[in-house]
């Protein structure tokens, strides 16, 4: 079955075509920093307005880079949430009148099941089940994954999302928009024990997280200083190592207590390398699954596998035009019990 896959969730038109017999086909991608660069973060209207006029092109783009006729595609899968709800509506719109038009069955993928099943576009995939560890610009989870459509919340953020503290970070510092990149790019020139942040609440038991109190330690530290260069990656480094220590030391206490030795991550967030560095030192005993970097930030690979999986079990999301900017990851079934 070949899947086009359509991902409009936030800031990026991602298309691609899966086909569950050959793999990844062909996948597209235009990112909209540019046109949110000026605000320092996603202006939604602006970000729905581009999806709309990127969707066809990048469609007509994605089947000639996959060398198929639109008559080759077998099913249309597309982000139904979370996420910004016109910017999901613009690719719900456009993926529900392409099916119709054609004839194919359609399906609304959950965005952040996307990301967690990236990794199996990889040539080495894990098997079930593992843990994951979500991390994106909305979202920061640890899901136990007994299986496809499985998914156990360990433990969620009580407030910030790790690549939104990032990004407010980021623009904290003067380092633009996205956030997460930018931080660890002017990170590479702090200098080791400048600054010291807190590891937020690594210091009592459980599984969630909370990053809003780092902004505010990076807002004080950034005030006691002479803000220069200097001081700004001297922050942005004791910023990027709080939150990855953080991170890195709930990952170890999802392992240990689960015993789940395979672990997935993936978002955005997931392409940090001090954030692989660190896993790989710290969880060595623990197998880490990536997405290869494209496929860690937003794309329509993710969106076209999640789907074809669901399609190949018979689920068919009804001829509508809705999207959820809210939806739980454990309200999903696996595959096909919903048809
Ligand atoms: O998964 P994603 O593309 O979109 C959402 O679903 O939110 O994640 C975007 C987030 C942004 O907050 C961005 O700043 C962060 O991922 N990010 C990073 C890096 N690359 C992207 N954060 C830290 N280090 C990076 N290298
Ligand atoms: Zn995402």
């Amino acid at each position: 079955m070949r899947v086009l896959g359509i991902e409009t969730s936030c800031d990026e038109t991602g298309l691609a075509v899966y086909d569950s017999a050959h793999g990844l086909l062909a996948h597209v991608l235009h990112s909209q920093a540019s046109v949110h660069a000026d605000f320092g973060g996603v202006v939604p209207e602006l970000a729905s307005r581009d999806h709309i006029q990127r969707l066809l092109p990048l469609t007509r783009r994605v089947l000639a880079e996959a060398g198929l006729e639109e008559a080759a595609i077998d099913g249309v899968a597309y982000t139904a949430g979370p996420g910004l709800v016109g910017a999901l509506l613009t690719g719900a719109a456009f993926a529900q009148g392409y099916a119709w038009a054609r004839g194919l069955p359609a399906i609304g993928v959950h965005h952040m099941e996307g990301h967690l099943l990236a990794p199996m576009l990889e040539p080495e995939t894990p098997d079930w089940p593992f843990l994951a560890l979500l991390v994106s610009g909305g979202h920061t989870q640890l899901v136990a994954v007994d299986g496809p459509g499985a998914y156990r919340l360990l433990g969620d953020t009580v407030d910030d999302a790790a690549g939104e503290a990032f990004d407010k970070t980021a623009q904290l510092l003067g380092l633009g928009y996205p956030g997460g990149p930018a931080v660890a790019e002017a990170a590479r020139n702090g200098r080791e024990g400048a600054f010291r942040f807190p590891r937020p609440m690594t210091d009592r038991p459980g599984l969630d997280f909370s990053f809003s109190g780092l902004k505010t330690a990076a807002r004080l530290a950034l005030e006691r200083s002479d803000a220069g260069a200097e001081a700004r990656a001297d922050i942005a480094l004791a910023f990027e190592q709080a939150v990855v220590d953080t991170l890195v030391i709930k990952c170890r206490r999802a392992a240990d207590a689960t015993g789940l030795r395979r672990l997935v991550i993936a978002g955005g967030v997931g392409a940090n390398s001090r954030l692989r560095e660190t896993l790989a030192e710290r969880l060595a005993d623990v197998e880490r699954f990536f997405p290869r970097l494209d496929f860690c930030t937003d794309n329509g690979a993710m969106i076209a596998y999640a789907g074809a999986m669901r399609l190949l079990a018979g689920e068919r999301t009804p001829q509508r035009v809705g999207a959820r900017a809210r939806w739980p990851l454990t309200e999903l079934e696996p595959p096909g019990v919903v048809a």
